[in-house]
């Protein structure tokens, strides 16, 4: 399989960003823009409370809906945390889990994002994994040690069958938010690590399935560069997906 055969996806992290009637606002004027541009999955993750609003204003489009999390366990006293069922009977379909921002601010480790990437795909749910290096981790030269480590305890338990509902975002923590993207030579370097690790942990065949998505300062002037890279099969948009112009073209790099 080459990259034509892999599914591309572009999904927003909306991050803790706009109220629900924002959000109707929003994809009820993204939803034509983007109208019959099928290359590739568009998804859109948003915070818990605007998921309803979010799945209503994305019905009968080529839109999908996602969380930014998800918790391990299936209920119980977790004050604060949401489950996978409950996100997949509200509509949504894919979840967002490790992604930097909670490592570093709500403490989520390698074999808390395990259990939660297993919570999702228990409850049905396409599951985006975060990996990524910090500077600090560039710097000292354990890029590809970082990254591996994070794929691989966060799989562990993982079967080859559920591998089909994970797709992976490559993102640099020096990268996100900053404006200061990965060169698009550093970015297929990572990504295609990261292909290596799944070869190395499950198949040859199920390395070349799996999406792998680009994340950090994507937008609509580096898009087309960044994945026409042979290993970069979609991206995961923070503040780009903010804006329904700039996300627009990002979906449109994508076809
Ligand atoms: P930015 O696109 O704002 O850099 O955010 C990237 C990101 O963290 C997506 O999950």
């Amino acid at each position: 399989m080459n990259k034509a055969k892999r599914n591309v996806v572009i999904a927003g992290n909306w991050k803790m960003n706009m109220t629900p009637a924002q959000t109707t606002e929003f994809i009820t004027a993204l939803a034509p823009m983007v109208a019959g541009m099928d290359g590739c999955k568009i998804v859109l993750c948003v915070p818990y409370v605007d998921i309803a609003a979010a799945v209503a204003a994305a019905n009968g489009t080529n839109i999908e809906i996602g969380a930014e999390n998800v918790h391990m366990e299936a209920k119980g006293a977790y004050t604060g945390e949401i489950s996978g069922e409950m996100l997949a009977s509200c509509g949504v379909k894919y979840v967002i889990v490790g992604h930097s921002e909670r490592r570093q601010y709500f403490g989520e480790t390698d074999v808390t994002v395990n259990g939660r990437l297993k919570a999702g795909l228990a409850n049905g749910l396409k599951v985006i994994l975060c990996v990524g290096e910090t500077l600090t981790e560039r710097e000292q030269g354990i890029t590809f040690e970082t990254v591996s480590k994070q794929t691989k305890i966060a799989l562990s338990g993982v079967s080859a069958e559920e591998l089909a509902n994970v797709i992976i975002a490559y993102e640099p923590v020096w990268a996100i938010g900053t404006g200061k993207t990965a060169t698009s030579a550093q970015a297929e370097e990572v990504c295609k690590a990261i292909r290596g690790v799944i070869a190395e942990l499950y198949s040859a065949e199920a390395a070349e399935g799996v999406t792998i998505q680009y994340g950090g300062s994507m937008n609509a002037g580096n898009a087309a560069e960044l994945l026409s890279m042979e290993n970069i099969d979609g991206g995961l948009i923070g503040g780009a997906s903010l804006k329904t112009a700039d996300f627009t073209t990002i979906v449109k790099a994508a076809q």
